[in-house]
């Protein structure tokens, strides 16, 4: 089995990723952010640094505060405490008409999309920038140039209503970007789309990502969407970050209760992607082994058991490929052998580079 696992592994493209490090981008922090609806501490106590230049994910379940908190980045509501940085200037607390100015640098896209249907395509690309009195030729240029580059070059003509859920994304991509923003926000951009048109989106904002410099923040409750194009993520849970850090990092040391449980949805569910866990057993096994770059080349739980003489009884195993590049390998096993035994395999485990989690059972 161990060995089919390495051929997987190795039969994966490793893809480099290019990255512009010239020019200078926006770099956003937050200080102890708070926000509170009556009794309710939808973002409660939020500090983060989201670096220039790269996707950053923000993933949460419902209701854990995230488009609150997006709210309060982009400058559309106020926080009741704390700050928000771009770059060295505090932009939270400027008066209107900078904070206008500054709200401009900052574009946004939703689940729902929010075009305005009695406007085709091209004017609703248009509208930003009929908005801040650019020339009328120079609009019609550069609503070609933006519908261009989200692949919909020949569709400005056309109403709304006869476009795709993906194409409307497409058109609130062009329309967000129109002003030249620093900072994408995209909240649930692709929770309305069906999983390829999810991806096809996904690319194009990577694409779109790299090509200009922009720093995108993406806000989702899909870890795939997370694992396929995010740089870095910060986990949220009832209004606070109990987890921040390079994604490649959270899917192979996942810490808090809340990350796991995600991972754990993502293991078996993927059906349909060369990512899919390999599941021999109905039962779950007690430990989730997490293996990540050099770690998936050995045969590591053949050492052990040599070492050892403990076998692994293996109920599932996968490999997803994080953020395009590296390769976190997952296995759940059962260990044989009396507590003590498994305790000592688990701390070997450890030793050679494994992730370990033990799974809770009732
Ligand atoms: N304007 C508002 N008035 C009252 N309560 C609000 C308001 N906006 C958000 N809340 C509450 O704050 C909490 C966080 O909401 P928020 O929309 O930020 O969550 P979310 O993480 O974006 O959830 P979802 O994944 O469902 O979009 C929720 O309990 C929500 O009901
Ligand atoms: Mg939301």
């Amino acid at each position: 089995m161990l060995h089919l696992f390495k051929n997987h592994l190795s039969s994966m493209m490793v893809s480099i990723r290019f990255m512009n490090m010239e020019g200078i981008y926006m770099q956003i922090r937050l200080k102890n952010l708070k926000r509170s609806y009556g009794s309710l501490h939808a973002v409660n106590g939020i500090s983060l640094s989201i670096p220039s230049n790269l996707i950053y994910g923000i993933i949460g379940k419902s209701g854990a505060g995230k488009s609150t908190l997006v709210r309060l980045i982009s400058l559309l509501e106020k926080p009741d405490d704390g700050e928000v940085y771009f770059d060295e200037l505090r932009v939270d607390n400027l008066a209107k008409e900078e904070l206008i100015r500054r709200r401009r640098r900052v574009g946004m896209i939703f689940q729902n999309f929010n075009l305005f249907s009695s406007r085709n395509a091209a004017q609703n690309v248009a509208y930003p920038l009929e908005i801040i009195g650019t020339p009328k030729g120079e609009i019609k240029a550069r609503v070609a140039e933006l519908l261009e580059l989200v692949g919909l070059g020949d569709r400005g003509k056309a109403p709304i209503s006869t476009l795709s859920g993906g194409q409307k994304q497409r058109v609130a991509i062009a329309r967000a970007l129109a002003c030249n923003p620093d900072i994408l926000f995209c909240d649930e951009a692709t929770s309305a789309l069906d999983p390829q048109t999810t991806h096809s989106i996904l690319a194009l904002l990577k694409e779109i990502q790299r090509k200009m410099g922009l720093t995108i923040v993406m806000i989702t409750h899909q870890m795939e969407v997370v694992r396929d194009v995010c740089d870095r993520v910060a986990v949220l849970d009832d209004g606070r970050v109990v987890e921040e850090g390079p994604v490649t990092d959270i899917f192979a040391k996942p810490k808090s209760d809340v990350t796991k449980e995600f991972l754990s949805h993502l293991v078996g569910t993927d059906a349909g992607s060369e990512e899919q866990m390999v599941q021999w057993s109905s039962k779950r096994g007690a430990y989730i082994l997490r293996f990540r770059g050099v770690t998936t080349d050995q045969p590591i739980l053949s050492q052990i058991t040599r070492e050892t003489g403990i076998d692994f009884n293996i109920r599932a195993g996968g490999v997803q490929k994080v953020g395009g590049e590296v390769e976190i390998g997952t296995l759940i096993v059962d260990i044989q052998g009396s507590e003590e035994e498994q305790e000592s395999v688990v701390a070997r485990l450890r030793e050679l580079g494994v992730h370990v989690e033990k799974e809770e059972r009732p």
